[in-house]
C-alpha cells in the first residue's frame, strides 16, 4: 500500500519523503494555485525534488480543455519537463481519449475526478497508468464509498489490468484503512491527514504515565 502526498508545497513534500519514504505525489490546480507559485514554476521544482527516482509526481492539464488534441498536446508537454511527470486528466470523454492517445506516445497518464465503477473500467480499458477515484467527495455527498473502492479494484483484478488504483480525496485515517483494505494500490491525502491518522490520543496518554513512573525509578547501573 502507497502512500502519495497530495500537496504542491515544496516544503511539505521534502518532509514526507525524509520521515515517512513518500511514494509518490499528486497535484492538482487547487493546489499549484495554493502554493503561490506559478504553475510550470512549481511543478519544475517539485520535478527537481523527486530527479533520479522512481517517485511519479501527477500533474493536472488546463482543465479549461475540452479537446483531447489540446490535453494531449499539453501532456506532452509536461511528460517533456520531467520523466516523473503523471499527465493527469479529467475523467471526460475526451479524458479518455487522451489517455490512449498518450499511452501510444508512451506518456503516462492518471484519470481524474473518477466518481464511479464505470468510470473507472473505461479509464483502464482506454489505458491509463493511474486511476483515482474520489472519495471525500462522495462521502460529503452521502454516498457509500467502501463498495465503490472494492468495485473498482475487483473489475481491475478480474479482467488483469495494469491501472494502478490511487484512492484521493482522502480525509481521514478510517478512509486509508478502508482503502487498503478494499486492495487500493495507493492513497494519495494532504499531510495533516497522513500526520493524525499515525496519531492516537491513547499513544499520548500512554507516554505521559510512562514518563511519570520513568521519572520515579532509579536509573542505576548494570548489575
Ligand atoms: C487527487 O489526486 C486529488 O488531487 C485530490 O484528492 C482532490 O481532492 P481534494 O482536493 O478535495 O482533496
Amino acid at each position: 500500500m502507497q502512500y502519495f502526498l497530495d500537496s504542491a508545497h515544496v516544503h511539505e513534500i521534502e518532509y514526507a519523503l525524509k520521515m515517512w519514504g513518500l511514494d509518490g505525489i499528486t497535484t492538482n490546480p487547487r493546489h499549484i494555485q495554493a502554493s503561490g507559485k506559478p504553475f510550470l514554476q512549481v511543478t519544475g521544482e517539485i520535478g527537481q525534488v523527486v530527479a533520479g527516482t522512481a517517485l511519479t509526481v501527477s500533474v493536472e492539464v488546463n482543465p479549461h480543455h475540452t479537446d483531447y488534441e489540446k490535453m494531449v498536446a499539453e501532456g506532452e508537454k509536461l511528460a517533456a519537463i520531467s520523466p516523473n511527470f503523471v499527465v493527469k486528466l479529467p475523467a471526460t470523454e475526451a479524458g479518455f481519449k487522451a489517455v490512449s492517445v498518450l499511452r501510444g506516445m508512451n506518456i503516462r497518464s492518471n484519470l481524474t475526478l473518477v466518481f464511479s465503477a464505470a468510470q473507472a473500467l473505461h479509464a483502464m480499458r482506454m489505458g491509463a497508468f493511474f486511476v483515482s477515484p474520489f472519495i471525500g467527495w462522495k462521502e460529503t455527498n452521502g454516498e457509500e464509498v467502501r463498495a465503490f473502492v472494492q468495485e473498482v479494484t475487483q473489475i481491475r483484478d478480474l479482467y488483469d489490468f495494469e491501472t494502478q488504483i490511487i484512492v484521493a480525496a482522502v480525509r481521514n485515517g478510517r478512509q486509508i484503512v478502508d482503502a487498503a483494505l478494499a486492495g487500493a494500490d495507493i492513497v494519495t491525502a494532504g499531510l495533516a491527514v497522513y500526520k493524525e491518522s499515525i496519531e492516537h490520543p491513547y499513544t499520548d496518554l500512554g507516554l505521559k504515565r510512562f514518563q511519570g513512573f520513568w521519572d520515579e525509578t532509579p536509573y542505576g547501573t548494570p548489575a
